[in-house]
């Protein structure tokens, strides 16, 4: 990554368009479908993009979307990049320096996770209050870092504390559960063994999935608010574990789906 490259990707966008967005929003696995309410809508293929990474996950339709959401210009990613497509940390955090040069000053985030707090049903949402990074790398180990922001970034409050209240206060006048925890992020793409939801458990995860970390520290980074929400798709029971399905995953999320777009919805209107 230099910074002529993104100020290549940034160009390409705003001569189709993309004029200062305020919000920018990656959509997980299975929750693709707020793309489709955008108003006014232009898409950018991430493989028309220059210097963007391909899209590889056949589920994943890779686009960037512009447009308007409850009157506010928003740029939303349709399926993200994943290290356990062979992408690394630069690549797979490469779409949120693009839309923060677009000038997005918010971030939301949503992805698809087990459940390792069996409190927690599938089908629910969990608000991730602060995250574990088991992936094993940083986005930000690299030469010439601090050209973009500080190297040792502060991971104090990684999740923007306005947000998360908000989404809170959001989701109990809309009836709507919203649990809270602590996201740990793992490579993939097999799923956790039962001694390693066990560990999970014991380091303190309520929920285990294979993105955001990396995206939420660039976007701490960047000084870039932001706010993140799980899709619990499965109850990761180490004493009574059932084979995780990769559709079922994607179904559960796509039930899910209109709980998460009513809740980003309203927050877009009250930021
Ligand atoms: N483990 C890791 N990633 C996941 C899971 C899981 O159980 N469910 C959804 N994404």
């Amino acid at each position: 990554m230099t910074q002529k490259q993104l100020d290549e990707s940034t160009a390409y966008l705003q001569s189709k368009g993309f004029e200062a967005p305020e919000i920018g929003i990656v959509l997980g696995t299975g929750l693709g479908k707020l793309a489709n309410e955008i108003d006014d809508a232009i898409e950018a293929h991430y493989n028309h993009i220059p210097f963007f990474p391909l899209a590889t996950v056949e589920f994943h339709s890779g686009k960037l979307i512009y447009g308007t959401l409850q009157n506010k210009k928003v740029v939303v990613m349709q399926g993200r990049f994943h290290l356990y497509e062979g992408y690394d940390f630069l690549d797979i955090t490469y779409p949120i320096r693009v839309m923060h040069q677009l000038g997005i000053k918010k971030l939301f985030i949503s992805n698809a996770a087990g459940a390792i707090n069996l409190d927690y049903s599938k089908g629910e949402l969990m608000l991730i209050d602060d995250h574990i990074n088991l992936q094993g790398g940083s986005p930000l180990a690299f030469k010439g870092v601090s050209k973009y922001g500080d190297r040792f970034v502060d991971m104090a409050e990684p999740y923007d504390v306005d947000m998360k209240e908000k989404l809170q206060k959001i989701a109990k006048s809309e009836g709507i559960i919203l649990r809270s925890g602590v996201y740990a992020s793992v490579v993939g793409p097999q799923l956790e063994t039962k001694a390693e939801y066990r560990m999970l458990k014991i380091i303190g995860a309520d929920a285990v999935g294979m993105s955001t970390v990396p995206e939420v520290i660039v976007a701490n980074h960047l000084q870039l608010p932001v706010v993140a929400v799980s899709v619990l798709t499965d109850e990761c029971d180490p004493e009574n574990l059932a084979p995780v399905n990769v559709q079922e995953i994607i179904e559960v999320a796509g039930k899910a789906e209109p709980k998460m777009v009513k809740l980003f919805r309203r927050l877009i209107e009250e930021i």
